[in-house]
């Protein structure tokens, strides 16, 4: 593997899941694997989870890491061509990213998106352009619409804790205070059509995601039909697609509650996390039995592990 910025870069996605939880029985059964090769990991934006997750898999594989949040430690980055470079700008990103295909064998990014011009945000300008210069194998940890690690995480552990074959699973929109990316529910939404799920997605009007991602999914604005029965909800915020980058007001009442999980089939909650607290979802799930969050985010080390031994194999 080459790329991981996508579900479409996985040929065999049950495979992968099953390595994710092979290498969860088995942390440091491939320590040799990575033996003097180095995981760079670039954050052009904050993180936690993917940060140590991603560093903790590639050091149980034996690899070396450097980590650098560029956007804060690195010169200000340029990534158009055909500019004179006489303005805030310092280095091109044809230069950053061919120096960090020097040193590295493999690199990971994060490149979130500007949230104000969508054809730009979804062209990955960015992180395509990380993949170009680099000239080495890239894992996206996040990008701009995208969010591939969490997503397998996501499935491994919804594959992991399934009550029945084919699980009913539940994207619901929340409530937030910010505009925030389409990148986790977009990626959730494209490897979810690809599972053997029942999958749902229930937003308010105007919080349709690209259709793109949406192949095959269940789409309605009615959240308490869509969550009967349901063996899993996925809650997260996202901005809207159209007009994109807009926060449409006056739908507080969709944040996830213990009332709302009567009607489902004592369903499990998942949350990519950050989380905002009786915003999103309700202190009362988070610290009750039916809140997964932490064990899912646990499950990030055994997807980024997946990803970076198949990668790893390829060098
Ligand atoms: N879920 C997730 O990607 O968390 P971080 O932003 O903290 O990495």
């Amino acid at each position: 593997m080459k790329l991981f910025s996508s579900v479409n870069d996985v040929t065999d996605i049950k495979q992968l899941v099953a390595d994710a939880l092979h290498l969860k029985q088995n942390p440091y059964g491939y320590k040799h694997l990575g033996e003097n090769r180095t995981l760079g990991l670039m954050f052009l934006n904050p993180s936690l989870r993917t940060r140590l997750s991603t560093q903790k898999a590639a050091m149980n594989l034996g690899m070396n890491v450097m980590v650098m949040n560029v956007d804060k430690e690195g010169w200000a980055l340029e990534f158009n061509d055909n500019v004179v470079m006489n303005g805030t700008t310092v280095e091109h990103v044809r230069e950053a990213a061919g120096v960090m295909g020097q040193y590295l064998d493999i690199l990971g990014i994060r490149s979130f998106p500007g949230l104000k011009d969508r054809e730009l945000d979804y062209s990955e300008e960015i992180f395509n352009k990380f993949v170009e210069f680099s000239k080495i194998p890239v894992v996206s940890l996040e990008s701009a619409t995208r969010h591939p690690l969490q997503s397998l995480a996501d499935l491994v552990t919804i594959e992991e804790l399934k009550p029945r074959p084919w699980p009913k699973v539940v994207l619901t929109w929340a409530p937030h205070v910010k505009a925030l990316p389409q990148a986790v529910p977009n990626s959730f939404a494209e490897w979810m059509c690809k599972a053997e799920v029942d999958f749902v997605i229930a937003q308010p009007k105007g919080y349709e995601l690209c259709a793109d991602f949406t192949q095959g999914a269940t789409i309605t604005h009615n959240q308490e039909e869509a969550l009967t029965d349901a063996d899993f909800i996925y809650v997260k915020n996202w901005s809207a697609y159209e007009p994109y980058g807009k926060v449409i007001p006056g739908y507080d009442d969709w944040m996830m509650t213990n009332e709302k999980l009567a009607a489902t089939n004592n369903a499990k909650v998942m949350h990519c996390l950050p989380v905002r607290r009786n915003l999103e979802l309700s202190a009362e799930i988070l610290d009750g039995p039916n809140s997964l969050v932490v064990h899912e985010a646990g499950n990030r080390v055994w997807s980024a592990q997946a990803v970076l031994k198949k990668m790893l194999e390829g060098l």
